[in-house]
């Protein structure tokens, strides 16, 4: 079957590469994609939150499956957009609906979603402009740090976490009344800070059944020892070394199947990806948010672990079959480490010429921001490459992807060195 992937980063090339090696794939299209999934598929040059260009891509090209990698086209209803249209609703789309999707583009309403199920999270309540004294209040309740979340989607920059009350009452304002997120803080969430070590699930569900995916752990900060600005992800670890078998027990018995049955007891349309980002306080799980996606870098260390058929499990979740479908896992540790563009997350060249990818021995090479130019793959964004490696001990994979590194090369390349640093 021919199959359309939506993206265009590190975790969408690596679906790629792990779809690419079902038997049931015939032709891949990217949209839009990058230089790494160019190499083995066929990009389309489409905006995927653009949907009646991807509705033409799909009827132009025979596409019997289409798979969404990053939030954008979820939470605009990409999938409602498919199921509502008569020349589109055969085709399956892996992702949620609308309003399930409101569980990453709503903070309140996957709050809403938590407590009604009786799923561990921090307490928090939701504030908007007319409120905001009210907000301020709520704030002297809680002791310091304070955590500020914009409601809606803000590019990953809409937590603060502040130390001090009365930068929190600011804040607070400059949220509700100054719009410092736009429409995403019009509405406020503020919670109570949970300390601990944070680590995510990754759950594949079609509404009923539910598959586990390896947990790992991502590095936000752009410094190392986690210091510095935030980024979309510098390196990442699967599966996470401290969430043993007794963990994991509580994480699915208190905070999977509680969110499976929740979204199935509210009639939540979903065939995807539930990504839980979670913290262990002490010895328990508590959810910090849900992604309706994959995570990036996160995507680079899980799918490579997965050793069965991801198109017949896509498939299998789109008939709501998803308990009856193959589902192994590798043994092994996968670890990668995010080349990215000097300057970023703040300013950035782009267009520098990439060398030494064929150099490459023994670790996968995921582009995230990369382009043709010229027969040359250069850098097109922050993040430009994931070098993703195995190993029975996490270490060496580590060591593995920065060999392979030092193989690489692009003006102003600046990296991570101390990926798993912490575990
Ligand atoms: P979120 O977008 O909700 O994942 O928040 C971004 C980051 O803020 C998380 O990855 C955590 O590091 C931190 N964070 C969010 N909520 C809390 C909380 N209640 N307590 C402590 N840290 C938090
Ligand atoms: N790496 C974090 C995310 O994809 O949201």
């Amino acid at each position: 079957m021919n199959i359309l992937l939506l993206g265009s980063g590190g975790r969408e090339h690596a679906l790629a590469w792990k779809m690419l090696q079902s038997p049931l794939c015939d032709t891949l299209f990217v949209a839009p994609g990058n230089a790494g999934t160019a190499g083995i598929a066929t990009n389309l040059a489409i905006n995927p939150v653009d949907f009646e260009a991807v509705k033409t891509a799909v009827l132009t090209n025979n596409v019997q499956l289409v798979v969404v990698g990053p939030e954008d086209p979820l939470v605009k209803g990409v999938y409602d957009f498919f199921k509502n249209d008569e020349q589109l609703a055969h085709v399956p789309v892996i992702g949620p609906s609308q309003y399930g999707a409101q569980l990453e583009g709503s903070k309140e309403f996957a709050k809403k979603f938590l407590i009604k199920h009786n799923i561990p999270t921090a307490a928090y309540d939701s504030f908007t402009k007319e409120t905001v004294e009210e907000g301020c209040k709520f704030l002297e309740t809680l002791k310091a740090p304070y955590v500020l979340k914009a409601d809606g989607l803000a590019a990953g920059k809409g937590v603060l976490i502040l130390n001090d009350l009365e930068e929190a009452k600011q804040e607070l304002r400059n949220m509700l009344v100054d719009a410092k997120f736009g429409d995403a803080s019009a509405k406020v969430v503020i919670e109570e800070f949970l300390d601990g070590i944070e680590l995510s699930v990754f759950v594949l569900t079609d509404g009923i059944n539910y598959k586990l995916l390896p947990t790992a752990k991502d590095y936000k900060r752009i410094g190392e020892g986690d210091t510095g600005l935030n980024t979309g992800g510098m390196g990442a670890v699967s599966p996470v070394p401290f969430a043993d078998a007794e963990f994991m027990e509580k994480i699915e018995t208190r905070i999977v199947k509680p969110t499976v049955n929740g979204i199935k007891a509210d009639n939540i349309d979903y065939k995807g990806f539930v990504f839980i980002g979670l913290i262990k306080v002490g010895n328990d799980p508590f959810v910090i948010e849900y992604n309706v996606r994959m995570g990036d870098p996160e995507t680079e260390v899980v799918i490579p672990r997965l050793k069965s058929d991801l198109v017949e499990i896509f498939l299998a979740m789109s008939q709501q079959k998803l308990n009856e479908v193959a589902f192994e896992i590798d043994e092994r540790s996968a670890t990668t480490v995010m080349m990215v563009s000097g300057g970023y997350p703040e300013d950035y060249e782009k267009g520098k010429v990439i060398t030494g990818l064929d150099a490459v021995e023994g670790s996968l090479v995921f582009h995230a921001g990369t382009t043709l130019k010229d027969g040359e793959v250069v850098t097109a964004g922050g993040r430009v490459l994931a070098v993703t490696s195995y190993d029975n001990d996490f270490k060496e994979a580590i060591k593995k992807s920065y060999q392979n590194i030092d193989k690489l090369h692009f003006d102003k390349m600046y990296y991570r060195k101390d990926i798993g640093f912490d575990l």
